[in-house]
């Protein structure tokens, strides 16, 4: 665990309330410092994914109906093809039709976003998003 250093911060007055509605949403279990370092991870992590070769994970959640023709196939070819970047994925019977696939993928940046984009391409899958988050390594 590394040190915690104290350092003060100016900022406008209505910003500061701003940032306190912010704290307290997020409930009794954060104070300011951990929202400003959860800030501060957020904006790094922003900076990992800028950069295509920096290695990160990423969670790509799709929703598609499976009575569509081939497309499970489709998705299960595109996910072996890159089994080594995909750790892992959940897959939710939602209803009697659509299903929901959380992908776990990670690697580089560029590739991460080019594997999403081709899962996000397979014709029948009707919603999903890519989230990033980070392999912690500089945090
Ligand atoms: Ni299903």
């Amino acid at each position: 665990m590394s040190e915690l250093v104290r350092f003060s911060v100016a900022m406008p007055d209505g910003l500061l309330m701003q940032f306190d509605n912010l704290v307290a949403r997020r409930g009794l279990a954060k104070n300011r410092s951990e929202v400003v370092r959860d800030l501060v991870r957020e904006a790094l992590v922003d900076e990992e994914w800028d950069d295509p070769d920096t290695e990160i994970v990423g969670t790509l959640t799709i929703v598609f109906n499976h009575h569509a023709t081939d497309l499970q196939a489709k998705l299960d070819s595109v996910q072996h093809k890159h089994h080594e970047k995909i750790i892992s994925a959940m897959h939710v019977h939602l209803d009697a039709h659509n299903c929901l696939e959380v992908i776990i993928l990670r690697g580089r940046s560029a590739d991460v976003r080019a594997i999403a984009d081709a899962i996000l391409g397979v014709k029948g899958v009707k919603h999903g998003r890519l989230t990033a988050t980070t392999t912690g390594q500089y945090l």
